[in-house]
């Protein structure tokens, strides 16, 4: 069995940090959304990938090199525009051969991997398998209506009114039967050749199409409270060590990973947080939930359930809750304004001023 690994697209989509253009970049406790799909294919015995690129092709080729460091054997695969997620199984059809194949879309996190799944598929092999969740709004997601059977009965891609709250997660398992499929099908309304429409039409060719129900997914769609929530659930399940150096001035407590060159010096760290490589934490409280990317000055302040991207620095501005912080970005106390408390305070009064 081989992996399609889809890390293309515009990289123009809007996000409320524009640290990277590739989504499929976007850390999660320290490491790209894009590596955890990696080690799940790797982990689920396949080491063939074929990964499809598009504008942001040598930050993907980078971060992800031949695959080796993870167990792989990948193979680069250009699409000149981002016609769409069928387009992509069209233009790896010399790659792919006639071998059955996971289709992984790169900005996608399946908590608990697809082991599973590919070994069920394996043994039963059906034309192709579905991944389903639950969404509260599935209009932002393909939308699959299922019979009384538990069969596929409809497919649509992001539909104005949804036939169900099950949308397509970014998974999909195929035998070859799908080539003929995304070479049968016309582009959508959005100008895309859509997946979705494939496997519809494999459906409408009563072709065994079979589908599995998953809670626990996340995608990035660029909400910050979604991004810092799969964070806090990835850093519960870090390898707590250090490589870095820790003072004997300063506390761990809990799940802490320290990186190579990082050093903390009179400070206090409780996690699960973890702490990338050359930052230095100094007169500060790291607190649960908290990735610190390598790079970055935290001093004489206080983060929690947060996360700092790299080369930044948080200095001197007391509390810091519930934040995301981009790349090469600096907070620091603002100017002080003079201010003063009048009093009129009657005998015996006891006043406590936070100055
Ligand atoms: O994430 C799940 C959803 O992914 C499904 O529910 C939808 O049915 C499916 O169409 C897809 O929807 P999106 O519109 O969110 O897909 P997006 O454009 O974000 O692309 C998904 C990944 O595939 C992303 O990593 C970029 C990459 N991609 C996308 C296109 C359109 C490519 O590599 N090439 C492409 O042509």
């Amino acid at each position: 069995m081989k992996a399609l690994v889809l890390a293309g697209g515009a990289g123009t989509r809007l996000r409320p940090i524009t640290h990277t253009s590739a989504k499929q970049l976007v850390p999660v406790a320290n490491k790209p959304v894009l590596f955890y799909g990696l080690e799940s294919i790797a982990a689920a015995g396949i080491t063939d990938v074929g990964m499809i690129v598009g504008d942001s092709a040598d930050e993907i080729r980078e971060a992800v090199g031949d695959g080796s460091a993870l167990g792989l054997d990948v193979t680069y695969i250009r699409q000149e525009a981002p016609l769409g997620l069928a387009h992509a199984v069209l233009i790896a059809r010399d790659y792919l051969g006639d071998a059955d194949f996971v289709m992984y879309l790169g900005d996608n996190f399946i908590v608990g991997g697809i082991t599973a799944l590919v070994d069920n598929f394996r043994a039963e092999r059906p034309d192709a398998q579905i991944l389903l969740t639950k969404v509260s709004d599935p209009r932002a997601f393909g939308v699959a209506e299922l019979g009384p059977d538990g069969r596929v009965r409809t497919l649509e891609e992001k539909p104005d009114v949804p036939r169900s709250d099950l949308a397509l997660v970014g998974v999909y398992l195929f035998t070859p039967a799908v080539h003929d499929a995304v070479r049968a099908i016309r582009p959508s309304r959005r100008g895309e050749l859509e997946i979705t429409h494939a496997i519809q039409w494999l459906v409408d060719e009563g072709r065994d199409v079979r589908s599995t129900t998953i809670s626990g997914y996340w995608k990035d769609t660029g909400n910050v409270t979604d991004m810092l929530e799969v964070n806090r659930s990835v850093l519960e399940t870090v390898e707590p060590g250090c490589e870095g150096e820790v003072d004997a001035d300063s506390e761990i407590i809990g799940r802490v990973r320290i990186d190579a060159g990082a050093k903390v010096a009179s400070s206090r760290i409780v996690g699960p947080a973890v702490i990338g490589p050359g930052t230095l934490i100094e007169g500060s409280y790291v607190g649960p939930f908290t990735s610190v990317a390598g790079g970055c000055v935290i001093r004489d302040s206080e983060i929690e359930y947060s996360i700092v991207l790299r080369d930044s620095s948080v200095c001197g501005v007391g509390r810091v809750e519930a934040s995301l912080i981009g790349r090469n970005v600096e907070v620091t106390p603002a100017p002080r304004h003079p201010s003063a408390h009048r009093l009129v305070l009657g005998d015996h009064s006891k006043v406590q001023i936070s100055s």
